[in-house]
């Protein structure tokens, strides 16, 4: 395969391990700031051909938007005929609509400043909101996590467990997730009071004598799944909840919150880098496989 991958600040190593699935040498790019706090960005490859720059949109996520741009524009100067932006996580795709008067659309925001990068197309992991892809002007791949975190959980599954959506937006990827695991699912009813508080409203499906096994597209606060585990509780699931997410955002005190929990394991994937091991362990699936899967078409 004839291309070139360039790794962005935000994620150095998804793109090594990326680069070792397509069996590419990263391209040289430096990435430096000025005393002024402006990033400079200057190419040390050829990148005649195709491009795949690997940055997903984790936080700062302007910092890592504006590198993108930057790497961008110096490739298509460079020559590059395709450019590939790899994104695994896409910051900003919760604000896919408005909640009140006097609220910006930071998705489509997002979708217009990433778009005006010279791209070619995108490529995304479990988008919160799969109709995001409308706020950008080029074609978006967009990829599952699901059967990777399934099969990675597989072989220390307990036996009778139930897989549960913590809201009804993670439903498709709690669905695939089960359907991958031959396992029932069962659904929370969640209400968001505020940025890092969530109210459980309801059960939906059965969870009595079984032990859960929590799956959302991402963990910011911890409060979705704080909310869901003890939901599950009070409607008779059994023992601590095993945790799977896509994208560990892990704001905050986000992992002591769930490690409050007393989770049976944490499992997420290496969409956005992963910290602070001593505050809680994880077991890091990595997406690596699946994007190379589809960047080679
Ligand atoms: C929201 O709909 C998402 O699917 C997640 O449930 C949410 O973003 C998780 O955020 P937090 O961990 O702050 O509750």
């Amino acid at each position: 395969m004839s291309a070139t991958l360039i790794a962005g600040s935000a994620h150095p190593q998804l793109a090594d391990a990326l680069a070792k699935e397509l069996g590419l040498a990263l391209g040289r790019c430096s990435l430096e700031h000025f005393p002024d706090g402006e990033c400079h960005v200057q190419l040390g490859c050829d990148v005649r051909g195709e491009v795949f720059i690997v940055q997903p949109l984790g936080n700062p996520v302007g910092e890592h938007v504006l590198e993108l741009a930057l790497i961008a524009d110096a490739c298509r100067r460079a020559g590059a005929s395709r450019i590939t932006a790899v994104t695994p996580y896409l910051g900003y795709a919760r604000q896919d609509r408005r909640t009140a008067p006097g609220e910006a659309l930071g998705a489509q925001v997002l979708g217009r400043l990433v778009g005006s990068a010279p791209l070619d197309a995108i490529v995304v992991v479990d988008l919160h909101q799969p109709a995001v892809e409308g706020c950008f002007p080029f074609p978006m791949v967009q990829l599952s996590a699901a059967d990777a975190l399934a099969d990675a959980v597989k072989p220390t599954l307990p036996k009778d467990a139930v897989v549960v959506a913590p809201d009804l937006g993670a439903m498709r990827l709690a669905q695939r997730f089960a359907d991958r695991l031959g396992l029932p699912t069962a659904g929370v009813h969640k209400s968001r009071l505020g940025g890092a508080q969530v109210q459980a409203r309801g059960v939906i499906g059965d969870v009595k004598g079984k032990v859960p096994v929590i799956i959302d597209d991402m963990i910011t606060t911890g409060s979705t799944i704080e909310a869901a585990a003890h939901a599950v509780e009070a409607h008779g699931a059994l023992g601590a909840p095993l945790v799977c997410t896509v994208h560990g955002v892990f704001a905050g005190d986000a992992l002591a919150r769930l490690g409050k929990l007393g989770i049976r394991g944490l499992v997420v994937t290496d969409s956005l880098p992963q910290r602070d091991e001593a505050v809680l362990a994880r077991q890091v699936v990595s997406i690596a496989p699946l994007l190379a899967k589809a960047l080679k078409g």
